[in-house]
């Protein structure tokens, strides 16, 4: 979700404003997947390295995630919608912390809707988290070293439970992943727009879907075999 800056620098506004309406494209964003059918929202909110913002325009976003949070979880847990954070999130003040172990407690058992939603999160952080806890499986006499392969070490990944990563989305022009998700999207479609995020309405995300629609999808396959596969 990038461009909330940008978007508020156009019209003359702090950034913290753009915040805001970065928000409003979230909850339109989420409304969207749940007409659509779509299962599963991953959204990087705040990466590892976001931490390094003025100190305003963080304690601004936190603000904004803490009262976010007060007033959708009721409703998104009514809509049938499971949250989930992915991140290191013991660097959170406490109060939000459990704000957010809260709302995935309460939502748990909802299958409607997978909202992940990425806060204190860097997709290197993820692959190494994972290796520092099959380490101590390791150290535990749980498995062994030569039995560590692709397949043992995925399940100590964040979203490992979930579907393969169909399609990723960057907006606000950049062409960079920025840390997000990188085992996890080997394998998925990478769609790039210059749309700022405050702007990503119903529209943008059906030309992103169109698009997606439109690729070949091999996993390492030639054109031929996957023709075939389909029948
Ligand atoms: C993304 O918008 C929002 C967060 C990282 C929280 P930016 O704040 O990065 O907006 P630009 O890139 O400055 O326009
Ligand atoms: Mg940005």
């Amino acid at each position: 979700m990038d461009g909330n800056g940008r978007w508020a620098r156009k019209r003359l506004r702090p950034r913290t404003f753009g915040h805001h309406a970065g928000q409003k494209a979230v909850r339109s964003t989420i409304e969207f997947c749940l007409r659509r059918g779509i299962t599963a929202l991953t959204l990087f909110a705040f990466s590892s390295e976001n931490w390094q913002r003025p100190a305003d325009e963080v304690s601004a976003l936190m603000e904004l995630f803490l009262k976010a949070l007060d007033r959708e979880v009721n409703e998104l847990h009514g809509y049938g919608v499971r949250i989930r954070f992915i991140g290191e999130l013991s660097a959170f003040a406490p109060a939000l912390a459990a704000r957010m172990n809260a709302a995935m407690d309460r939502t748990a058992a909802n299958t409607r809707l997978e909202l992940n939603i990425a806060v204190n999160y860097g997709g290197r952080w993820d692959i190494t988290q994972a290796a520092a806890r099959i380490a101590r499986a390791v150290q535990a006499g749980e498995i062994a070293v030569d039995q560590i392969d692709e397949r043992r070490l995925e399940p100590y990944l964040c979203l490992a439970d979930q579907a393969p990563i169909d399609l990723f989305i960057r907006t606000g022009g950049e062409q960079r992943l920025s840390n997000f998700l990188l085992w996890q999207i080997a394998y998925a479609e990478i769609y790039f727009t210059a749309t700022l995020w405050p702007d990503f309405d119903a529209a943008a995300f059906e030309l992103a879907l169109a698009d997606f629609a439109g690729r070949e999808r091999r996993f390492g396959k030639t054109s031929a075999q996957i023709a075939a596969e389909a029948g």
